[in-house]
């Protein structure tokens, strides 16, 4: 994957750094995002946009990894931002990022949420449902502001991948549904209201998608209402944003599209309907979170105990597990892992990869083919920088990894480890018992 080598020392590189020396430098586990890789996907996705000769914004969803540097990062690369909350918003301000090019996403934002991106005059807010398209409009009206808006829909597409992570079909907690008239109801309310700019329409079909199909599909029928709308309402949408959900490669098994054929196929079907139509063509808006970030990042753990289980299994424990990565445990998710400080060795025998956390569900890794491998060595998963860090938590009272960006040959870390300190730095010692 991207600047990832086996270097001299027989041991492996990413962004030209050893990852011994960031694993003696800055401890394990760790996790480790290749900087050019992602500046690469971020221009791979404005290309061909530029390519296509259409008007876009490439948002990135930074529920997929957010922090101060990666916010930067995301901003030296011209992307546009996705949040979904006052913490990420408040990260996206925090890193200096354009107000005028963040998004604000969810299902339930807060009162306070909505204050907060109202007084920061960000690009967009995206109305999710009715109760919170009349909660906008109120708070609007109390601070004496108008909102640029987009409503999400649900198009009821049931894209194919986990159930979890699937959002575009009817029975969704999110999103007015399109089939059923809620959309045009929302649309019509907003464009009566003084207190929106209706920017245009969303849609998100789900995520890791490895086909094309959905993202057709559910351009085609939003298109379909956008044609009954402008007859009906005059009104056309000036930007059309069909979400994210691009999938990647994390093991053999899975077969992804390269991010730009996704583009290309969707802004093709677009542009049929739209010519086949009176409409103009909208700006197309996508908001990818996985597919910019996912295979740049790559976590570094230290091996620790080893249990056989004679005839049956050899479990093989890393210092780290469902605390830094939930994914295979909420989701079956498979990696692929190397021993990193001698990534070429013959695989000799098959081991599973325990995480510590007090769980049997805590297995980073099934039955996978490594070098016979002893405590102290690090295994690094590759794949990680999507929904790691992010979905990182302090389960057994286990302290969040650090994270390091390489480049270039230089390394810089851009969240601190935490410390023992850090995790009970909220906690509040029991009420002394009154003795009389
Ligand atoms: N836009 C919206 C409205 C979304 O809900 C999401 C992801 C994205 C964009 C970015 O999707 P991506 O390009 O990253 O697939 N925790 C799960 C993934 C949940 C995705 C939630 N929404 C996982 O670890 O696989």
């Amino acid at each position: 994957y991207g600047t990832s080598r086996v270097n001299e020392n027989n041991s492996l590189e990413i962004g030209g750094v050893d990852t011994l020396h960031l694993v003696s430098k800055y401890g394990s586990p760790l996790y480790v995002y290749d900087v050019a890789l992602i500046r690469e996907r971020a221009r791979g996705f404005k290309e061909t946009f530029e390519k296509m000769g259409v008007s876009a914004q490439v948002a990135y969803a930074s529920k997929a990894f957010s922090s101060v540097a990666m916010i930067q990062l995301v901003e030296e690369e011209g992307l546009s931002l996705d949040v979904v909350s006052a913490g990420e918003l408040y990260t996206a301000i925090a890193a200096g990022f354009p107000r005028e090019r963040i998004h604000f996403h969810g299902n339930n934002k807060s009162i306070e949420e909505i204050q907060m991106a109202l007084r920061e005059d960000i690009g967009c807010i995206v109305v999710d449902n009715f109760s919170e398209l009349y909660l906008l409009e109120e708070i609007c009206r109390d601070l004496d502001k108008t909102a640029k808006i987009l409503l999400r829909v649900t198009p009821g597409i049931e894209a194919h991948t986990h159930d979890y992570i699937l959002t575009g079909q009817e029975d969704s907690k999110f999103g007015f549904d399109l089939m059923n008239g809620q959309a045009e109801e929302a649309l019509m309310h907003s464009l009566q209201s003084d207190s929106y700019e209706v920017l245009g329409i969303h849609c998100h079909i789900g995520s890791q998608i490895f086909e094309t199909t959905g993202f057709i599909l559910a351009a085609r029928k939003i298109i379909e209402q956008m044609k009954k709308w402008y007859k009906e309402l005059n009104y056309q949408p000036k930007v059309l944003n069909l979400g994210g959900g691009f999938g990647i490669r994390y093991t053999e098994e899975d077969d992804p599209l390269p991010a730009s054929v996704y583009v290309e196929k969707i802004v093709t079907e677009v542009k049929e309907q739209i010519d086949s139509s009176e409409l103009d063509m909208p700006e197309i808006w996508i908001e990818p979170g996985r597919s910019l970030v996912g295979d740049a990042g790559t976590t570094l753990y230290k091996l620790g105990s080893v249990k056989e289980v004679p005839n049956i299994r050899k479990y093989l424990a890393i210092d780290g597990g469902m605390s830094d990565n939930i994914r295979p445990a909420l989701y079956d998710a498979k990696y692929e892992a190397v021993i990193a400080n001698r990534p070429l060795d013959k695989p000799e025998e098959t081991v599973s990869i325990a995480g510590k956390c007090c769980e049997s569900g805590d297995m980073l890794i099934w039955d996978l083919p490594l070098p016979k491998a002893e405590r102290g060595e690090i295994l690094a998963v590759f794949c990680t920088g999507a929904y790691g860090y992010s979905m990182a938590n302090n389960y057994n009272r286990i302290p969040r990894p650090a994270v390091v960006f390489v480049e270039n040959g230089e390394e810089q870390l851009v969240i601190e480890r935490e410390s023992l300190e850090d995790l009970i730095k909220h906690d509040k010692p029991l009420k002394q018992k009154v003795t009389k």
